[in-house]
């Protein structure tokens, strides 16, 4: 066992990061990374934050009935808007409020919370944000390997275990492995350059970096950026692998090894994988607070309106149907049968869902978005939690004068494992395992207690004699979103080749060359927008298709405040041929 003491100290900074790259350039350290995506670097913070708000609709459609199925993020944030428009959201929700931003409370202690979806979220994500200060929900530095909240982590590979409390911990070998995937984006990405202009927001420049790369590394697999870099290839295999391992930000990107490199560069760019915080009480607690918040500055409707006030406490139940009626407007069938017909329809379902769950009417997309729609890659996710009767991991061990136990990144099964801590004596929880992809398969098949038990037995070859099990308190919690029909999956990662499904995705909210026929349905959610697997996404996916509602009603943008579809011919993605 290797363990601190015994290494060299070296250089301080992140291993696992490319956060140093910009204390290169201290004069730029003002301007802060947001999540300005390369793709569409439309500023939705400016646009949320702008006095004049997001629009109207003419005065005769205020009341109208706009149906917005699913209530996630995505879902809440558009009905959201759209009331304080003036228009009367329908939320129709197959299971509960909330989405993918479920928490999941231990029944032995109902305070004690797992995040079973999103958990962790950048604070580059700044029109998230917007909502999370908007309802004065208070967050937290999330303890994320080799982070400023972590107090230690622990990262074995090959059964090799490495203790670090702050990242010149680690041996060198680590630092050269941050070094080469430093140099293969600065090399072969331009990544300085892009992180520049995402500072300075300059849209002219991003697009200049962006539209010049995505040709080139659309078909490009992210394991293969890696392997043609130089310095990956001056580096060796070893330094490869162990990249995959550790990854950068937090932790062990391998699973993501056959995605498009364009899905990795889109999160590096916008440090979406840095400095994420949590909510305290749990995520779930957003969509919830969209749900009961009566908004100040509301059109049409009475002060203390919400959207649990025009749902009378529940939304509608799930969607079976959605089709053309007659009259042009657009039906929506709920599984046990009630029908109503709206003149929009926002999904923010995961799309595949619009093929698999929802019968969807096909004429209402043209052919090509049904490719995108049917095409979409998902990732499988799966999580597994238990809680425990207090952080004993803080206890340290006199032999080695470490922690007990650790943050842990590993090779073995588990690959991630993160310590929830509740302050002292609380009952606190340990994420067991966080995997993605062939990883989250491994897990599928097993029920939680097997899964525990198999976790535990990964953590006793790294941690001899450390009595994990004896602290667990309760029953275990597991998810594997794959495996809930409402989901089918945890979130989008595009495959090489499929840029282009992506854009058609993206950009459909925008329906001025659509026949009328396929006009007034929207889609969005965070599988729509470039950053799945991130809630801005969700958040500003949500925020095109309210423009797209208001357009269609034949509203528009306040004056001074161009909104995204104003701005998509000018800064949205391109088209390759
Ligand atoms: N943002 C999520 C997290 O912090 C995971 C999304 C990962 N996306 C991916 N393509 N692997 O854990």
């Amino acid at each position: 066992m290797t363990t601190a003491t015994e290494l060299p100290a070296s250089d301080p900074s992140s291993t696992s990061t490319l956060r140093e790259d910009a204390s290169r350039h201290p004069e730029e350290q003002a301007e802060p990374i947001t999540m300005l995506n390369p793709d569409f670097p439309f500023s939705y913070d400016h646009y949320l934050a702008h006095p004049g708000g997001l629009g109207s609709v003419p005065d005769e459609l205020l009341g109208t009935e706009v149906a917005v199925i699913g209530a996630g993020l995505s879902g809440l944030v558009t009905a959201y808007e759209l009331m304080k428009l003036g228009l009367r959201p329908v939320v129709y929700e197959a299971d509960q409020i909330g989405g993918r931003l479920r928490t999941a409370a231990f029944p032995a202690a109902p305070g004690v919370v797992a995040d079973l979806g999103g958990m962790r979220f950048p604070v580059s994500g700044k029109a998230f944000y917007h909502y999370v200060d908007l309802l004065g929900l208070e967050t937290q530095a999330f303890p994320n390997p080799l982070a400023d909240a972590t107090s230690s982590t622990v990262i074995e590979l090959a059964g090799k275990k490495h203790y670090a409390e702050k990242p010149g911990d680690l041996p060198p070998f680590f630092r050269e492995v941050a070094d080469a995937w430093k140099a293969a984006v600065n090399d072969g990405a331009k990544f300085g350059e892009m992180q520049d202009a995402i500072r300075r927001r300059d849209a002219a420049r991003i697009k200049e970096l962006w539209n010049e790369l995505l040709p080139l590394m659309d078909e490009q697999t992210f394991y293969g950026f890696i392997a043609a870099s130089d310095s990956f290839k001056a580096a060796g295999f070893a330094h490869r692998e162990a990249f995959g391992q550790v990854g950068f930000g937090t932790g062990g990107w391998d699973t993501d090894f056959p995605n498009s490199i364009l899905e990795i560069l889109r999160v590096v760019y916008t440090d979406a994988d840095d400095q994420h915080r949590f909510i305290r009480g749990g995520a779930q607690r957003l969509p919830e607070a969209l749900w009961q918040h009566a908004p100040s500055d509301l059109v049409h409707w009475p002060a203390g309106t919400s959207l649990a006030s025009l749902h009378s406490g529940s939304p509608r139940g799930a969607v079976g149907k959605i089709s053309r009626d007659p009259g042009g407007n657009l039906r929506v069938r709920e599984r046990w049968g009630r029908e109503a017909s709206y003149p929009a329809v926002v999904t923010t379902c995961q799309s595949w869902l619009l093929s698999t769950r929802i019968h969807t009417e096909e004429a209402l997309f043209p052919a090509e978005l049904w490719t995108a729609i049917e095409r979409s890659h998902y990732m499988q996710s799966s999580k597994t939690f238990v809680m425990v009767d207090r952080p004993f991991w803080k206890d340290i061990d006199p032999e080695t004068g470490n922690e007990v136990l650790s943050m842990t990144l590993t090779d073995r099964l588990n690959r991630a494992t993160y310590l929830l801590d509740n302050g002292p004596d609380q009952p606190a929880v340990i994420l067991l395992s966080y995997t993605w992809n062939d990883d989250a398969l491994k897990w599928l098949a097993l029920d939680a207690d097997e899964r525990v038990e198999l976790m535990l037995h990964s953590l006793e070859q790294i941690y001899p004699g450390v009595d994990i099990a004896g602290h667990i308190v309760g029953q275990p919690i597991t998810v594997s979103w794959e495996a809930d029909p409402n989901f089918m999956g945890a979130f989008k990662a595009n495959l090489p080749g499929q840029y282009r499904y992506q854009q058609r995705l993206f950009t459909h909210f925008q329906q001025d060359s659509l026949p009328e026929s396929q006009r007034g349905i929207f889609l969005a959610g965070d599988d729509v927008s470039f950053t799945a697997g991130w809630a801005e996404g969700a958040v500003t996916t949500g925020l095109n298709a309210v423009w797209g509602v208001i357009n269609h009603l034949g509203g528009g943008s306040a004056e001074g405040n161009p909104g995204p579809g104003d701005l998509l011919d000018e800064l949205g993605p391109i088209s390759l041929d």
